[in-house]
Order: structure tokens, then C-alpha cells, then sequence
């Protein structure tokens, strides 16, 4: 198990859409750990796996995890309801929206007001390799999208006006640029 490093946009990894996992193989298994392990270390609801360098369509999230998800606090978080989703296909989505402000752990410190369907259903494998559906509402339907968006080399940044994205991604080349000695452990600059 390990804390892998997160890759940062524009990184072009974040940007290609991944492929779809061909068989759920120990190997599968192992990455969907690592990341499990990473996103609860970075305290983050949802990790995607191109955003750790990995062109797959793989995602993990635990939108029910407890504790302190401060990062400058010491104790972990405590998991919730982990679920791990390969090769996800959205089969509706609800006409009504609903608003979350969003943040990524590809865009350290930028957060932004983003509409999506209030409702989803998605079928996937889980880590098993079984066929599974699941219906989400609130913060999950919006973790889900946010985290299939990844697959497809989408980031919640894209859904803002041109003028709101340039600005966090201006913001966002200065955070890195700033701290790049202090974060050269933990994220892969582009
Ligand atoms: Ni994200």
C-alpha cells in the first residue's frame, strides 16, 4: 500500500480520456487500494485514477468517511462507505440540478459553484469484477460526475465561464510555482 503523488492541471494526463479497465486483476486491485489509501491521506471525498498518472477508468470515493478531514490536523479520517467503480456508464440522469461548490485534488485551494444533475444511476464493476448500479443523490450524484468527468479528461473547471477557469488556473500556477519545493513529494507538476 502506498500514498502515491497526485498529478496537477494542466497536466495532459488529466486531460486524455482513459482507457477501460480489461480485466479486474490483482493488479486492478492493488491501484484501487493505493488509491483508496491516497485519497483518504489527502482528505479528499473522490480520487480518480488518471489523477494519479493513471489512464484508467477507475475511481474511488467514500462521501460518508468521519473525523477531521482538516489537512493540518493529525488524525486520519475514518472511512464511511468506501466503493471503488470501474468502467462507470451513466444510464440517466435527472432533469432537475442541483449546486455544490467543487474542489479537486488536481486544483489544490480553488473551489467553484457547479450545476449537475441532482440524481444519477450509474452501472460499473466492482473491485470484483462484478456488474453493479447505483442510484445517487446529493453529494454522492455529484461525486460520481465529478470523478467520471476525470475519465473522460474532464475537470469541474471546464463547466465555469472562460474568464472563472483561466482565473483558478492562473491562481493555481502561482500556488504551484510558490510552494514547489514544499510539494515536490506529494504532487507531479505539469
Ligand atoms: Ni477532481
Amino acid at each position: 500500500m502506498a500514498v502515491l503523488p497526485i498529478y496537477v492541471a494542466p497536466h495532459p494526463v488529466l486531460k486524455k480520456p482513459a482507457a477501460p479497465v480489461a480485466a479486474v486483476t490483482d493488479d486492478i486491485r492493488a491501484l484501487i487500494k493505493d488509491m483508496f489509501e491516497t485519497m483518504y491521506a489527502t482528505r479528499g471525498i473522490g480520487l480518480a485514477a488518471p489523477q494519479v498518472g493513471q489512464s484508467l477508468r477507475i475511481l474511488v470515493m467514500d462521501v460518508e468517511q468521519t473525523g477531521d478531514r482538516a489537512e493540518d490536523h493529525e488524525a486520519p479520517p475514518v472511512p464511511g462507505k468506501p466503493i471503488a467503480v470501474i468502467n462507470p456508464e451513466i444510464v440517466w440522469t435527472s432533469d432537475e440540478l442541483n449546486t455544490y461548490e467543487e474542489g479537486c485534488l488536481s486544483i489544490p485551494g480553488q473551489y467553484a459553484e457547479v450545476e449537475r444533475p441532482e440524481k444519477v444511476r450509474v452501472k460499473y464493476l466492482d473491485e470484483n469484477g462484478q456488474a453493479q448500479e447505483m442510484e445517487a443523490d446529493g453529494l454522492l450524484a455529484t461525486c460520481v460526475q465529478h470523478e467520471i468527468d476525470h475519465l473522460d479528461g474532464v475537470l469541474f473547471v471546464d463547466h465555469l465561464s472562460t474568464l472563472k477557469r483561466d482565473m483558478l488556473l492562473r491562481k493555481l500556477k502561482k500556488w504551484a510555482r510558490e510552494n514547489a519545493d514544499d510539494i515536490k513529494e506529494s504532487y507531479i507538476l505539469p
